[in-house]
């Protein structure tokens, strides 16, 4: 009773009450829609197995798959469908077999998944929309490849502000205080200095503060021009940098790859990468291993996709190749000088990097692609000098050698000793700065 008579009595209090317990209901209100756990569950294990042939809500290789489980209500186990369509259609299940020849034949390969995990995905597709329509808005703001970095205010440019607003209210005050005693004393009030004259007065009678000053602006001016200096060769050597030419047709990777559409491995098309030197650019066949079936894109239409066909010779007519060849000419974005020696297949399977970690964000922001590593010599020494080779406990060959001989031979523990004094092996230490092996 005396909570209510409170909270009547201060309408502000009466209006935070209201507010929390709209949030409150708005929040459960929203849980209780859609279960996250189930969606995300599913959402994962939808982008892992099916995003490369389906989207939850629209059709592409395969058809939308929100509804399905409707769908094929007393026709079929959707169940045994998605674990083995092509094993579900020998059964002798009509709706599969009907499914199968409306979409010309695409095998739709075995899902390793439980019924439970089928469930989950299924949960995910139906829900999809709703889930993202809620989403919309905030998705859409940030454009893709035409990200600017964000301007961060440096923290020590409003620290040194609030400084010296600090500092010159605080002299004004004291100047205010100092004037009053002299009044009383029968004293001329503090004559009035300029800017210069105020700073060299406060110097004389501070000393000790004057030098701290001093000191600082001298750390600070070297910081300056150690990072100018530091700049110049980074940034110096970037000649070619952020370098994207135009390319015969507007392939996307930030939508073939990207872990929000089609999710498809650089490996796919860039095979060579972990077996040789060249990553590779992958032929028009692989994009017709797609491409029979999609002739349509959501932002180029039918423009780009008819330029696969006309390399292929694929008629989308009547559905067959007429022979007729014009191999795709695409334009190279990476040039490394003939004297440098780069092999992939060292980078990719043998130390396990990214590729993202050399050519940048590819999979979330390049609708086309550009070179993002400067290339340069230094670049390579650079990342060679800081990262960190795991020998100990490695499964490759290589390593588990080069751990033995630091090991297990005096030179080699005498090695070891100079290595650890940085606690760590990094790829210089193996070699990673021997002209040799980047230059013929
Ligand atoms: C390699 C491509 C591919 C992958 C991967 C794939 N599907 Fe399919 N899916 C198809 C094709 C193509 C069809 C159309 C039927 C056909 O041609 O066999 C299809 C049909 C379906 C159908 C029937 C749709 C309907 O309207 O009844 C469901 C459901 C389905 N897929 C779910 C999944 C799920 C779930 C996954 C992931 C666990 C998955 N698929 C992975 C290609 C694929
Ligand atoms: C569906 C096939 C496909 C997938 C998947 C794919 N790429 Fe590509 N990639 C291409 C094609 C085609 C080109 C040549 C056209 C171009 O430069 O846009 C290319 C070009 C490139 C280039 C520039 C090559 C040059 O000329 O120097 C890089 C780097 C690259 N891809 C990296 C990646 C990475 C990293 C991924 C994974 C995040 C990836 N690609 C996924 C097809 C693909
Ligand atoms: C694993 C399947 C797959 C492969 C391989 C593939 N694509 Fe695609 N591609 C798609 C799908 C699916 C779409 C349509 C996406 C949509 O509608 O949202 C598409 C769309 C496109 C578009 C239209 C883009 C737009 O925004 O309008 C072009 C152009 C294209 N692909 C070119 C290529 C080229 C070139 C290759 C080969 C280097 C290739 N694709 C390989 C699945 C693939
Ligand atoms: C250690 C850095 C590094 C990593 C990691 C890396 N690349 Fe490269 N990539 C390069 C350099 C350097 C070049 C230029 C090579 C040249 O011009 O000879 C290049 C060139 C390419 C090219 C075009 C020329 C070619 O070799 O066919 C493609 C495509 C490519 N990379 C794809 C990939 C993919 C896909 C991955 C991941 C699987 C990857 N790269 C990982 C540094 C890297
Ligand atoms: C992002 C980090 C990174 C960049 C950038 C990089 N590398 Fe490497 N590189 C590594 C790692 C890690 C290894 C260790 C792999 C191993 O032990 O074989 C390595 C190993 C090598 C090796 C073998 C060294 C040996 O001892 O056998 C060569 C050669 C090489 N890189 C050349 C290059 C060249 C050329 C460039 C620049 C165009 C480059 N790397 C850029 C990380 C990088
Ligand atoms: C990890 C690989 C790597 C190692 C080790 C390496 N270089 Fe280079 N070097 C490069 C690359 C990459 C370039 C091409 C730079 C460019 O085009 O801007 C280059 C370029 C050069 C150039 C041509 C000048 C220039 O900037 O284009 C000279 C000279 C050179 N290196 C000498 C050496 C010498 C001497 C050593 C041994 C002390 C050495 N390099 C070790 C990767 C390496």
């Amino acid at each position: 009773m005396s909570l209510v008579y409170r909270l009547l009595n201060r309408p502000s209090r009466l209006f935070g009450a209201a507010a929390i317990f709209t949030f409150l209901l708005i929040g459960t209100a929203a849980h209780a829609q859609v279960d996250e756990a189930e969606y995300g569950a599913g959402e994962k294990l939808f982008k892992a197995n099916c995003g490369s042939c389906h989207k939850p809500d629209k059709d592409m290789t395969g058809p939308a798959v929100a509804g399905a489980k409707e769908r094929w209500d007393g026709k079929g186990d959707v169940h045994a469908w998605i674990k083995d369509s092509q094993g579900y259609i020998k059964s002798g299940n009509a709706h599969a077999k009907q499914l199968f020849e409306d979409h010309n034949k695409i095998v739709m390969p075995p899902q390793p998944l439980t019924d439970a995990e089928i469930d989950q995905v299924l949960y995910y597709a139906d829900n999809f929309a709703t889930v993202n329509a809620k989403k919309a808005p905030a998705k859409e703001a940030p454009a893709a490849g035409t990200a600017e970095p964000a301007v961060t205010w440096p923290w020590w440019l409003v620290i040194g502000a609030l400084f010296w607003i600090v500092l010159f209210s605080l002299g004004g005050v004291r100047k205010q205080l100092a004037n009053a005693v002299r009044e009383k004393q029968g004293l001329p009030p503090e004559k009035d200095l300029n800017t210069w004259g105020r700073i060299r007065r406060w110097a004389s009678r501070n000393k000790g503060w004057a030098s701290v000053v001093v000191l600082l602006f001298v750390v600070w001016m070297t910081v300056l021009l150690w990072n100018w200096m530091f700049n110049i060769g980074v940034y110096g050597g970037e000649k070619n940098a952020h370098y994207k030419p135009s390319q015969p047709i507007a392939f996307d990777h930030s939508l073939h790859a990207g872990k929000d559409n089609l999710a498809i491995n650089c490996q796919y098309c860039h095979s060579g990468a972990s077996k040789s030197r060249h990553a590779g650019i992958p032929s028009a066949n692989v994009c017709m291993n797609c491409h029979q079936a999609i002739s349509e894109g959501p932002k180029t239409g039918t423009e780009e996709i008819a330029k696969i066909y006309a390399a292929v010779g694929w008629d989308p007519g009547t559905m067959k190749y007429s022979g007729e060849q014009k191999p795709i000419k695409w334009n190279k974005v990476h040039n490394l000088p003939d004297h440098v020696y780069f092999n992939h297949s060292q980078h990719v399977a043998v130390a396990k990097l990214e590729c993202q970690q050399c050519h940048g964000p590819v999979d979330t922001e390049m609708d086309q692609v550009q070179q993002w590593s400067p290339l340069t010599m230094r670049w390579c020494l650079d990342c060679h000098n800081t990262t960190e080779v795991k020998v100990a406990g490695s499964d490759n060959g290589y390593y588990q050698e080069v751990h033995r001989r630091l090991t297990e031979t005096p030179m080699g523990r005498r090695e070891l000793k100079k290595y650890l004094e940085d606690e760590k092996i990094t790829v210089r230490e193996l070699g990673g700065f021997e002209c040799a092996k980047c230059h013929y």
